[in-house]
């Protein structure tokens, strides 16, 4: 698999660190290709229980090269502290993490004005994980950001970083004490962003030289097509494209050289921020799986919203990402649940198009048409052979497949790497 790109195909949290460190003992370098410090992929492996951010997963295995492609948006205070993180872990980073000079930096600025406009928009808020990443994007798109590759000449970096500063602290009207700590974080910021710059290349020709040399990478999607900018529950998304299609972009290499897409998707689904969810469970069955999942933000603590599996949305995600086979994931939480329901279609709200399938806000308004299908009782955590799972655990995973129409490859039984079922 020269390239391989895993994507989620929900709303994020899908498991996608899981199965990038896993699908990563075979290839060279893991590829980071969009978002930045919102995401939180949790790998439990030789004995570490770690959540990247910006990092890609496939640095915990100690022999593989970390690429940052241009398309993220990197918060260089953050990475700095992730990379400590990492080496008191035991796992050391430092030479073998590659970052696109392209990729444009998260200035501290970026989390005071979404901060502002979140508290502005009150109950219509987006629910974003306060880490500078909307501000960030609308810079990058408005041709007033800056990349890490401008750190390169220091003395134009700090002005256009001070400038940043200024017009923040005009804009927003920052009390002196805000102005104050802003001003403190932007020293780290601009010290952070010069020492990363030796770390800035072109990532499209350390792609192409690994493919040249036989050699293979995997690309690791941050958040979920549903979280897509474009596909996605807009304006409940995020501000970088997450689907398939943006591993290209960000890390320059040609379609033509991707052979596989997986697509990873919990058996249920979960959301957190705000924004349509119609498979919502609101009661204490939707507070019961959130318990059995563990289903609280690997980035900011956030307890989850818990629903059904929306076979409609993942029919779609799966169309607009092209994956070639999906890995279903957390099928243990489902243990003990005595029916479970399957959302097969929408009874459509009369006033919405109907030859328009749309993902806004008006998503929520459509009611959810389940299918009903027997839970098992057995516990089947840590479970590795299809065989061995229960008969209705079986039936479950191939009545999902059927309804996305792609192969379900892989089965994640638990957090840890082996907690996997493969299929042929
Ligand atoms: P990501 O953002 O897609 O990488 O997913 P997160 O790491 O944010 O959230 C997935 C959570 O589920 C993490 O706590 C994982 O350790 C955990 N997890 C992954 N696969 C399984 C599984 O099959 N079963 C259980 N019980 N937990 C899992
Ligand atoms: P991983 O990679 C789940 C959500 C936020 C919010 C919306 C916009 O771990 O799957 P942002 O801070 O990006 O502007 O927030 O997107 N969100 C995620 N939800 N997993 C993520 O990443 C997410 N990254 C962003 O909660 O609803
Ligand atoms: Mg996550």
């Amino acid at each position: 698999m020269p390239a391989t790109i895993i994507i989620g195909l929900q709303w994020g949290d899908e498991g996608k660190g899981k199965m990038v460190d896993h699908l990563a003992e075979t290839v060279d370098a893991v590829a980071r290709f969009s978002g930045g410090a919102n995401a939180g992929h949790t790998i439990e492996a030789d004995g570490h229980r770690i959540a990247l951010h910006q990092l890609p997963s496939g640095l915990i295995r100690p022999d593989k090269l970390g690429i940052i492609g241009s398309s993220c948006v990197l918060d260089p205070i953050a990475l700095s502290e992730e990379m400590e993180l990492m080496e008191k872990e035991g796992i050391s980073v430092a030479d073998r993490l590659t970052i696109s000079g392209k990729v444009h930096l998260v200035h501290p600025a970026g989390r005071y004005i979404e901060n502002s406009e979140e508290t502005r928009l009150g109950k219509s808020a987006v629910g974003t994980t306060g880490r500078g990443i909307g501000p960030t994007y609308v810079r990058k798109f408005m041709r007033k950001g800056i990349r890490l590759e401008d750190a390169a000449v220091p003395e134009v970096f700090l002005e256009r970083s001070a400038a940043i500063t200024d017009e923040c602290i005009e804009q927003l009207g920052l009390s002196a004490e805000l102005a104050g700590s802003l001003r403190e974080e932007v020293e780290i910021f601009n010290r952070e962003s010069i020492r990363l710059v030796d770390r800035a290349m072109d990532v499209s020709m350390v792609i192409a030289r690994i493919l040249a040399s036989e050699g293979s990478i995997l690309a690791e999607g941050a958040q979920g097509s549903l979280l897509d900018p474009d596909h996605g529950t807009y304006p409940f998304v995020t501000c970088s494209s997450c689907v398939a299609a943006a591993a290209c972009v960000s890390l320059g290499i040609g379609p033509v050289l991707i052979d596989e897409v997986v697509g990873v998707m919990k058996a249920y689904s979960t959301r957190v921020g705000n924004g349509p969810f119609p498979t919502e469970l609101t009661g204490s069955l939707g507070d019961r799986i959130r318990e059995q999942g563990n289903e609280y933000g690997a980035t900011t603590g956030r307890p989850r919203r818990c629903g059904w599996f929306d076979a409609v949305l993942a029919n779609y995600t799966a169309r607009i990402n092209g994956s070639t086979w999906t890995a279903i994931t957390l099928l243990d939480v489902l243990s003990g649940i005595p029916e479970l329901k399957v959302c097969m279609k929408y009874e459509l709200d009369p006033e919405i198009d109907l030859s328009l399938f749309e993902t806004g806000v008006r998503l929520g308004k459509h009611i959810p048409i389940y299918e009903t299908l027997p839970g098992w009782e057995e516990d089947i955590k840590g479970e590795r052979e299809w065989d061995a799972l229960p008969e209705n655990a079986r039936n479950y995973v191939l009545f999902i497949e059927k309804l996305t129409g792609v192969p379900i490859r892989a089965i994640s039984t638990g957090p840890a790497r082996e907690d996997l079922i493969w299929r042929t």
